[in-house]
């Protein structure tokens, strides 16, 4: 792993404009299982339908009823949710903003821990699971700045339908994170990416595009992905090890 932190600390420190796309793998040791792989939700209980946002548009009061009542997967998930805090892979993607090494962190994650660590330029291109958001004027409320007494509940500015934050699968990602993702990619020519499969697009489209145009990826992944083989750099452990260690070699670097 040492050759691979080295190199991939000349990278970060080499770089014009870095950005960071995380995914569930940030998040397992704080205690939030995967989707994908070993001990992943969808490998327990199977991948669950891809039409989430039209069976929420067919019957919105069902889908808030299953919402504030989860059960099977989802259930394990928001119970995770509920208690999980960040870990040292959240705090060290901050170390590395504060060093205005980061500009960016695109996340794939639902569950606010980035907030919660303290990032800036967060986007979360699959929403955040402790907001609600109106599907017509894209308004986001805070959980309990919403009156649940009918179900759906109507958006407080535009009478609209309040939903999850969180995307659905079928559901198109908000214009506006998406149109966000895509500067930032944009402008980076450096992309670390940690604990993602890069499975579901678009998000996984953004490493690709910097891969295309020459840039650099950085992968921290215990086990291979989709994009490994596009990557300059692959480290091959936990990101709340790994990500501390390469803060030290950028400190270490620049000192030097
Ligand atoms: N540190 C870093 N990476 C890890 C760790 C860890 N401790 N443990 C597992 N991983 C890696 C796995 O090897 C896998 O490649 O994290 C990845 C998790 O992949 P997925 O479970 O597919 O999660 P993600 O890529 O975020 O999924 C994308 O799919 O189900 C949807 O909306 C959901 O946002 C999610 C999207």
């Amino acid at each position: 792993m040492e050759p691979d932190l080295d190199a991939a600390a000349r990278c970060l420190v080499n770089a014009r404009y870095v950005i960071a796309l995380t995914g569930a793998g940030l998040s397992v040791e704080s205690g939030i299982p995967p989707f994908r792989g070993p001990g992943g939700l969808w490998t327990k209980h199977g991948e669950p339908p891809m039409n989430g946002y039209q069976r929420f548009l067919a019957d919105p009061r069902k889908a808030w009823e299953d919402r504030l009542n989860p059960s099977g997967p989802m259930r394990e998930l928001w119970d995770a949710l509920a208690v999980a805090e960040p870990n040292p892979g959240h705090r060290a993607l901050v170390d590395l903003e504060d060093m205005d090494i980061l500009r960016a962190t695109i996340t794939q994650n639902v569950d606010n821990l980035h907030r919660l660590a303290g990032s800036r330029r967060l986007l979360e291109i699959h929403g955040n699971a402790t907001l609600i958001r109106c599907i017509q004027c894209v308004q986001r409320f805070e959980h309990d700045e919403i009156d649940y007494a009918v179900l759906p509940p109507a958006c407080p500015l535009c009478r609209g339908l309040l939903k999850s934050d969180t995307v659905s699968f079928g559901e198109p990602i908000p214009p506006d994170v998406l149109t966000a993702c895509g500067e930032e990619t944009e402008y980076a020519d450096c992309m670390l990416v940690a604990g993602t499969s890069a499975t579901v697009y678009p998000a996984a489209g953004f490493p690709m595009a910097i891969a295309e145009r020459g840039g650099d990826l950085i992968e921290v992944n215990p086990y291979p992905s989709e994009l490994s083989s596009y990557c300059r750099v692959t480290i091959a452990g936990p990101a709340a090890e790994v990500l501390p260690a390469l803060v030290e070699r950028v400190r270490a670097l620049r000192a030097s």
